[in-house]
C-alpha cells in the first residue's frame, strides 16, 4: 500500500507539476549535494525569453583541452568544451541554432535521431557546407521526446574524432520521475605518449577497416569521475555513445541495469539486466539503484565485446566510480509495469528493401558499401512519403557494424531465426556478423534525401553509407 500510494504521489506530481529535465525528482530523497558536479555538462544560454523556444549559439572552434591535468592538447569543440553545450528542450519546443564555424576546415552539424526537416540534417545533399567562418541557421520544432545528441556530418571520423559532439535531450513533461537523472556521453580518445590526440588517419588502412578506437576512456569529457549517491536511491543515466568505433559493454558488480528507454524515449516496459550494451552513436535511458554500505565506491566497468576480429579482446577497464553516502539505504517503490504504449508499426503489405553491409578489396585498398557499391556510386534506395517499409539489413561481414538512418525512426523487428526485439523506437542498431535483422519504418511526408550508415566512422568514410530518396 505504501509502495503503491507513494509511486502514485511521483507519478501525479510529476504530470501535473511537470518534473523532468533537471528539476528534482518529486517524491525521491534528494542525493547527496554536489552528487553529479564531477560530470556536469555546461548547459547552452537559451537567447529567446519565450519558453517554447530553445535559442542558442554555438560556435565550432579549435580549443585546447586537458585530457590529463596540465597538458594541453589541441581539441574541435563546440563552444570550447568536450562534449559540447548540453541542449534540453521539451517535445513540442522550437530548436533555434545560429552555428559558426570557426574550424579550418567545412563542417556541418547532423541532428542525431531528430525527425528534422529536410535541409536541417547536416548533410551535403540537405545542406550547404558551412565553410570556415561561415555560419548557418538551423531551426527546427522537436517533435519526440529522446535522447539525442548531435555532430559534424562532414569527415566524421576525423571531427567528432576531435572532440565535436554534444548531447540533445528532449523531455516529456508527462513522462514520471523515476530517478535523479544525468546525461553521460561516453567516447575514448587516442593520445600519443606526450598526451596529443593522436593523427586521425593512425593506423592506415586497417585502421580504418578495424575501426580505430582510443586509449583513453572518457565520460562527459573527464576520465573516471565519480558520481555521488545515497544508497537505495535510483539514478537515470541518459548514455550517449559517442565514440568513433568503441562499443560500450557496462557492468557493475552486484548492480543491474533497469532499461526503460533508449533513441526514441521509453520503452513499454522496463527490463533488466546484468549488462548494458552501447554500440556507436546509440543511447540508453536507464536506472541504477546504488546499493552498499556507506564510504563504498561502485565501479562501472567498460567489459570487452568482440565485435569482430578481436579488436576488443584487451582487460576490462574503469569507465566511472559511484560513491554511497552514509544515509540510511532508502527503499524504493516498485516501477510501473507499463511506461508507455507504443503503436506497433502495421508491415502488412511493406515494400521489403534488402540493403547489405559489405566489403571488398579494390586495388589493395579496402571499400566499405550498401549492396556492393561504396557512397558516392550507391544506388538510392527509394520510398515515397507515406510508405511503410521493412528493411533486411543482411550482414555477411565478419564485424558487427552499428546501423543508423537519418530523419526517421524505426521499430526494430528482430534478427532473421531469433526472437523478436523489444517494441521501441530506434534510430541507430547494432546488426551483428553474419545475420539478418528486419526492421520496419514508416515514412512521413519530408521528402528528401536522408542517409543511413554505419555509425563506426571510419567505415562510414570508406563507403558504408547510402543514401534514401524519399517522394513526394
Ligand atoms: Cu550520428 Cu549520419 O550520424
Ligand atoms: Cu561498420
Amino acid at each position: 500500500m505504501v509502495r503503491a500510494a507513494c509511486l502514485l504521489l511521483v507519478a501525479v506530481a510529476a504530470t501535473t507539476l511537470g518534473c523532468g529535465g533537471d528539476e528534482p525528482a518529486l517524491g525521491l530523497p534528494p542525493e547527496p549535494a554536489g552528487w553529479d558536479a564531477d560530470v556536469a555538462l555546461p548547459l547552452a544560454e537559451d537567447l529567446n525569453g519565450d519558453p517554447g523556444i530553445l535559442e542558442v549559439n554555438l560556435e565550432a572552434r579549435l580549443a585546447n583541452f586537458e585530457f590529463s591535468p596540465g597538458v594541453p592538447a589541441e581539441v574541435w569543440t563546440y563552444n570550447g568544451s568536450i562534449p559540447g553545450p548540453l541542449l534540453r528542450a521539451r517535445v513540442g519546443d522550437r530548436l533555434i541554432v545560429h552555428f559558426t564555424n570557426n574550424l579550418p576546415e567545412s563542417t556541418t552539424i547532423h541532428w542525431h535521431g531528430v525527425k528534422v526537416p529536410p535541409g536541417m540534417d547536416g548533410t551535403l545533399e540537405m545542406q550547404p557546407e558551412v565553410e570556415p567562418g561561415g555560419t548557418f541557421e538551423y531551426d527546427f520544432v522537436l517533435p519526440e521526446a529522446g535522447a539525442f545528441w548531435y555532430h559534424p556530418h562532414i569527415r566524421s571520423n576525423a571531427q567528432v574524432g576531435r572532440g565535436l559532439y554534444g548531447g540533445l535531450m528532449v523531455d516529456d513533461p508527462a513522462e514520471p520521475a523515476l530517478g535523479h537523472e544525468v546525461v553521460l556521453i561516453l567516447d575514448d580518445v587516442l593520445l600519443d605518449k606526450d598526451g596529443m590526440l593522436a593523427p586521425q588517419d593512425s593506423g592506415g588502412d586497417l585502421g580504418d577497416f578495424f575501426g580505430r578506437e582510443g586509449n583513453v576512456l572518457m565520460v562527459n569529457g573527464r576520465v573516471e569521475p565519480t558520481l555521488l549517491a545515497r544508497p537505495g536511491v535510483p539514478q537515470r543515466w541518459r548514455l550517449v555513445n559517442a565514440a568513433n568505433s568503441r562499443y560500450f559493454l557496462l557492468r557493475i558488480e552486484g548492480h543491474t541495469f533497469v532499461r526503460i528507454g533508449g533513441d526514441g524515449g521509453l520503452l513499454e516496459a522496463p527490463i533488466e539486466s546484468g549488462e548494458l550494451l552501447l554500440v556507436p552513436g546509440e543511447r540508453a535511458d536507464v536506472l541504477v539503484t546504488p546499493q552498499g554500505p556507506a564510504g563504498a565506491a561502485l565501479t562501472v566497468r567498460w567489459l570487452p565485446f568482440d565485435r569482430g576480429y578481436c579488436t576488443d579482446c584487451r582487460d576490462p577497464e574503469d569507465l566511472f566510480r559511484v560513491a554511497l553516502d552514509a544515509s540510511p539505504p532508502w527503499e524504493a517503490p516498485a516501477l510501473p509495469a507499463s511506461l508507455r504504449v507504443i503503436p506497433r508499426i502495421d508491415t502488412s503489405g511493406a515494400m521489403d528493401q534488402r540493403v547489405e553491409l559489405t566489403e571488398q578489396v579494390v586495388d589493395g585498398v579496402v571499400v566499405m558499401g550498401i549492396n556492393g557499391q561504396p557512397f558516392g556510386e550507391h544506388a538510392h534506395l527509394e520510398a515515397y512519403v507515406g510508405d511503410t517499409q521493412v528493411w533486411r539489413i543482411v550482414n555477411t561481414t565478419d564485424a558487427h557494424h552499428p546501423f543508423h538512418l537519418h530523419g526517421f525512426e524505426f521499430q526494430p523487428l528482430g534478427i532473421v531465426g531469433q526472437a523478436p526485439l523489444p517494441l521501441e523506437w530506434k534510430d541507430t542498431l547494432n546488426i551483428p556478423s553474419k545475420s539478418t535483422m528486419r526492421i520496419a519504418v514508416t515514412f512521413d511526408n519530408r521528402p528528401g534525401e536522408w542517409m543511413f550508415h554505419c555509425h563506426i566512422l571510419d567505415h562510414q568514410e570508406i563507403g558504408m553509407m547510402g543514401m534514401l530518396k524519399l517522394m513526394p
